[in-house]
């Protein structure tokens, strides 16, 4: 199978490259993506210069220029990771979430159904659904939905356009709506690789409000594989929420760090709240359990525990990231090839 990936030198979709190169060996994979501050090519290294993978440095909101990568590889599937995902640069500046997250996506829905009906698999968010209060139930896909940020709000957006194009055009869709992921290679402007960064060099970490936040986490590789699953056996016109079953508030996943990596609770240092910030997000997989089978495998403490081991061992990675290092590799390793 040929398999089109958006977005996949960012965090998520580098993991899930990474996943499927390893899965099925045997299928040639298009990474196209903008390379914006968050597409960092070292991701993939790994796979410079396989015959099965192939890099496009292509924008999703040029419908011209994704419309003939598309056209000329004519991939089986498209599985959309492509976004600003930022919460608080989205708080900044909105414009580049509305141009790439729903035109963007509009942008691939348009050139999946003009090139025979791409299957299309959209990776989305729990943040649609809105905020919980601490004794609401989960999310589930029944939830109505109620963003709240500008990232949210496009991401709302560009699923309801995923669906517009199932009910009105019949392209075989589906959309995930996940958790808060992490694991390696997440931008360190998230809470948990921030917080590792931070501590390695002995600088405090900076937790909003009060720090009673909660978020449910799942490691990466889990959601990689439900992914997968959406896309091989999932039912088209169907959304499936994924979740860890990991839910924590802000302060517990701070302390946690601060244990793995043996520092004290005078690191912490609370600073302004964020605008608008979302008080709890909770997920209700139950559907994609009884139906694909799927559930998280990867336990909240281990996984932790294997992220602070991964960014001890990519020191380099992260630091590259932060001085803007990880820029140049396009340029060192691509721009002079055809
Ligand atoms: P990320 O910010 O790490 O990566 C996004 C990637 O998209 C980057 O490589 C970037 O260069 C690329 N990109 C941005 N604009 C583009 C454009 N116009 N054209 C082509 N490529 C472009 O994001 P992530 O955390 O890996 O998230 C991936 C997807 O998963 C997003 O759609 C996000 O909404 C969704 N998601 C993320 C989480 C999470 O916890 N990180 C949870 C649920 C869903
Ligand atoms: P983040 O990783 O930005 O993900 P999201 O906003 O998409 O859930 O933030 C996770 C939680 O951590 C959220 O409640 C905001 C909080 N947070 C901090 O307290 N300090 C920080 O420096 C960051 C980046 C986030």
């Amino acid at each position: 199978m040929k398999i089109l990936i958006t977005g996949g030198a960012g965090f998520i979709g580098a993991n899930f490259i990474h996943y499927w190169a390893k899965q099925y060996p045997q299928d040639q994979i298009i990474n196209v993506d903008k390379l914006t501050y968050a597409g960092n090519l070292e991701n993939l290294k790994e796979l410079d210069g396989s015959d099965n993978y192939k890099f496009y440095k292509t924008d999703i909101a040029d419908f011209a220029a994704i419309n003939k990568v598309i056209k000329d590889e004519k991939p089986d599937a498209i599985v959309n990771f492509a976004a600003e995902s930022h919460v608080d640069r989205s708080i900044l500046g909105p414009d580049e979430f509305v141009k790439t997250n729903i035109e963007g996506t509009y942008n691939l829905l348009k050139s999946a159904r003009e090139n025979g009906n791409i299957r299309f698999h959209h990776v989305s968010t729990d943040e649609v659904y809105g905020s919980l209060e601490m004794d609401d139930p989960a999310f589930n896909e029944k939830t109505p939905y109620d963003p709240r940020s500008p990232y949210s709000a496009s991401k709302a957006a560009s699923d309801h356009l995923v669906m517009a194009y199932f009910h009105t055009f019949d392209l075989p869709v589906t959309i995930s709506n996940c958790s808060n992921n992490y694991g390696p290679y997440q931008f360190p402007e998230k809470l948990i690789p921030l917080f590792i960064a931070n501590l390695t060099d002995d600088k405090k970490v900076p937790l909003y409000g009060d720090g009673m936040n909660v978020r449910d986490w799942l490691y990466v590789e889990d959601h990689c594989r439900a992914i997968d699953l959406v896309l091989k056996k999932g039912r088209l016109g169907e959304t499936y929420c994924v979740g860890g079953a990991a839910e924590r508030n802000n302060r517990e996943i701070t302390y946690k760090i601060l244990e793995l990596m043996g520092k004290g609770e005078e690191m912490i240092e609370f600073i302004e709240d964020r605008k608008g910030h979302d008080r709890r997000y909770a997920i209700d997989f139950s559907k994609i359990k009884s139906e694909l089978g799927w559930e998280p495998e990867v336990d909240f403490d281990e996984g932790m525990k294997a992220t602070i081991e991964w960014y001890k061992k990519n020191e380099q990675w992260w630091r590259n990231v932060m001085t803007g290092d990880y820029q140049k590799y396009f340029e060192e390793n691509y721009s002079k090839r055809d």
